[in-house]
């Protein structure tokens, strides 16, 4: 499966199943690491080995959250950085929405038990169609869930409809890197996309999207000297765990604004 904005329905759909599915059937395994549920975690000046909760310190001022904002998580998972933002930001409102039903029931009792439940809210959903109304948001946040998408045309636009005039959205995910891939790249490639049921499209591909959608003020940038991956031994137990010795992928971080119409 690669990413396409041409794609046909019925492809849509079936990859829409299968996201359910691998949900479904791989959320307990990743809980073992912790509800940030993401494959490249940011390391700090002060801590360079792989934290979710460093990590989560990071995104929140790489991603220049501010109090009293309402934001969205599109594709949340379990609601670990919805919650860790809400806790960190005094007055910020968040609604994470994820594909997965049982995900989403996860979330809502970590939110249940949490002290900041007044302010964080999980939907069951596609991110394609969002049950919200025109410019509810300040900023919508992509972490490591863009990449599923094989419709950007029809994501962005979305995105575009219930962003504010002057709101941003911020990406990090698992890219394809750019240009030729050798045999065996393409091969761990194909294979690495069928396994994780990502399209991993290339930053390029993303970026220019955006500006289709009339996005601007971009920013896009390789962070993979700023990321580090999860130990290998924490992904024994993971039923679809393999190793691969040349994927070709980089970490990359987008931001950009939806412009005044
Ligand atoms: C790798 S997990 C990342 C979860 C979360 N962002 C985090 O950092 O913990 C990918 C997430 O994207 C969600 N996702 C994938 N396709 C989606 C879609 N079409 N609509 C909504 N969520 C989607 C999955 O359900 C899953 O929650």
């Amino acid at each position: 499966m690669n990413h396409d904005t041409e794609k046909k329905p019925v492809d849509v759909l079936r990859q829409r199943d299968d996201v359910i599915r691998y949900w479904e059937e791989l959320t307990d395994y990743y809980l073992e690491f912790g509800t940030t549920i993401q494959a490249g975690v940011f390391r700090t000046p002060d801590f360079d080995g792989y934290s979710l909760e460093a990590s989560n310190h990071a995104f929140l001022s790489r991603a220049g959250l501010q109090s009293g904002e309402v934001v969205l998580d599109a594709g949340c998972g379990v609601g670990g950085p919805c919650l860790y933002a809400a806790t960190h930001i005094p007055d910020l409102e968040i609604h994470g929405i994820t594909i997965s039903p049982y995900q989403a029931k996860i979330a809502q009792r970590l939110i249940d038990n949490s002290p900041v439940s007044d302010r964080v809210h999980v939907h069951i959903g596609d991110y394609h169609e969002l049950p919200f109304p025109d410019g509810m948001f300040d900023r919508v946040l992509f972490l490591e869930s863009a990449g599923y998408s094989l419709q950007f045309k029809l994501l962005f636009s979305e995105i575009a409809r219930v962003l504010r005039v002057g709101g941003s959205i911020y990406i990090k995910d698992v890219f394809c890197r750019e240009g030729e891939l050798s045999a065996v790249e393409a091969e761990e490639m194909a294979e690495f996309r069928r396994i994780t049921v990502c399209g991993i499209p290339t930053m390029t591909q993303v970026v220019s999207a955006l500006k289709a959608s009339g996005f601007s003020s971009l920013w896009a940038l390789n962070i993979t000297p700023l990321v580090i991956t999860k130990p290998r031994e924490a992904e024994f137990g993971l039923p679809r765990f393999r190793t691969f010795s040349n994927l070709p992928v980089v970490w990359g971080e987008i931001i950009a604004r939806r412009p005044p119409v």
